[in-house]
């Protein structure tokens, strides 16, 4: 038999220049938001309601993870029901939790597992089983938790201790993820666990705890404590739009958007937004309208047009406010004039692909003129050719590379784009909605 016959098929996107992107979009509720309320309000005291809750596989695993310990997780209808357990009220699951392709998931819930006094075990896909653990692993041992991963990788096997020991743990990166899990642990450990961190991070998970009632304490962003409440309270709230999601209807708008496009409802907590200040630092023309809060964070309309976008450095503690938006500034950066440099995202590399190396070969691909290095990339604009590259089954690449395909000489195809299902599952259709020429189709496979 042929080795090609034995080969699965693979999704594709197949991007078709266009002239023109207009209108407006909405793009679906935040996923780290969506995985937070999931988790908090399985542990709180009685039932909440959440609307906008991210139905994208990364949030719906989460969701079932948690009805595997025995919480009602209800997702009918695009909103989320939850009847919480309390702090006290988990059960041992039957079997492995599978969490897909969801790092966040992943080391919530280790933070999670770690104070319930039975044995848990986490895995999930074969990019998520390669990504690095131990950084969770070891404080959460710390605390007095009994954590085990294969050579520092999922599975992890988790014996939880309660009551954990407080701790006063410096990160060894500025992550949002490891911040968050020591914080969930602290909800259950005796005394006051500090959380301190080289950089600031998304705040989604402070902002939650505070509006379930329990004190936790920041300074600077940088760090933060928490003592275990006695409870938390249900929550009844709404998920604002994913900025995520929206980086790439704001590159699209910038690259080919002359009369202008409209993002609506998305969140620009400051923790998340740094795109903003990178692009608009590259001369990128962005209002951010009618501002207001909903379910504690801050929500914008952003209307974008297309701007004559310049290279810049772009400062290193800038990264972690923007960390999910490279793939697709990358992207910005290759259609601009003049050399973009960015540096100190060695993060990059961990997440569900090597964003570094394979945002290099896809550009590279298109004919951009790309020089890689360990802990970022350096960019000269042009004009990017059309070619076929590989999303590595990472979906924010996938997405970045469609968005290529509105300054693009000629189409592009985009191969391993299943994954985008993960955060954004109706990009496809929406991308069509305000212009972009995109299919989805399927290449390969034994047929
Ligand atoms: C996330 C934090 C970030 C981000 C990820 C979601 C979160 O990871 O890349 O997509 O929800 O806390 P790190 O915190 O590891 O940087």
């Amino acid at each position: 038999m042929q080795a090609d016959s034995l080969s699965a098929a693979r999704q594709a996107f197949v991007v078709h220049p266009v002239r023109e992107v207009s209108g407006e979009v909405r793009v679906p509720g935040d996923k780290s938001i969506s995985h937070r309320t999931a988790l908090l309000s399985a542990l709180a005291e009685g039932s909440s309601t959440v609307k906008g809750f991210l139905l994208g596989d990364d949030c719906l695993a989460t969701a079932s993870a948690l009805r595997s310990l025995g919480v009602g997780v209800d997702v009918e209808g695009g909103d989320l029901r939850v009847q919480g357990v309390g702090l006290d009220g988990l059960r041992p699951p039957d079997g492995p939790l599978d969490l897909g392709n969801s790092g966040t998931g992943m080391r919530l819930l280790a933070g999670v597992l770690a104070s319930q006094p039975f044995a848990s075990e986490l895995t999930g896909d074969e990019s998520l089983r390669s990504r690095p653990m131990e950084r969770v692993a070891n404080p959460l041992r710390a605390m007095g938790a009994d954590v085990e991963t294969r050579s520092g990788t999922a599975p992890i096997r988790i014996s939880g201790r309660y009551p954990l020991k407080a701790l006063d743990y410096t990160l060894p990166v500025a992550s949002a993820q490891l911040k968050s899990a020591l914080l969930l642990a602290g909800l259950r450990a005796r005394g006051r666990t500090i959380i301190r961190s080289p950089g600031r991070s998304r705040d989604h998970t402070e902002r939650l705890l505070r509006s379930m009632g329990v004190a936790v304490e920041s300074r600077l962003d940088e760090v933060v404590s928490v003592r275990a409440p006695g409870r938390l309270k249900p929550i009844d709230t709404e998920i604002p739009g994913d900025f995520s999601s929206a980086a790439f209807f704001l590159v699209a708008g910038l690259l080919a958007a002359p009369r202008g496009l409209l993002i609506r409802n998305v969140g620009v907590n400051p923790t998340r937004s740094g795109l903003l200040s990178i692009v608009e630092a590259m001369g990128g023309r962005i209002e951010t309208r009618a501002r207001r809060i909903l379910g504690g964070e801050p929500v914008a309309d952003i209307f974008v047009s297309r701007s004559e976008l310049r290279g810049i450095e772009v400062p290193p503690d800038w990264v972690p406010l923007a960390i999910d938006e490279f793939p697709v500034l990358f992207v910005a950066a290759a259609c601009a004039r003049g050399t973009t440099v960015i540096r100190g995202a060695e993060e990059l590399r961990y997440k569900e692909s090597d964003r570094i190396g394979v945002m290099a070969a896809g550009l590279r691909a298109l004919g951009a003129d790309v020089v890689e290095n360990a802990d970022g990339l350096v960019i000269e604009g042009g004009k990017l050719q059309g070619g076929r590259l590989d999303a590595q089954g990472d979906h924010r690449i996938a997405m970045a590379f469609a968005i290529a395909g509105t300054a693009a000489r000629e189409p592009i195809e985009i191969l391993g784009t299943e994954q985008v299902s993960t955060s954004f599952p109706d990009f496809g259709r929406i991308a069509a909605g305000c212009g972009l020429g995109i299919e989805t189709t399927t290449v390969g496979g034994d047929g």
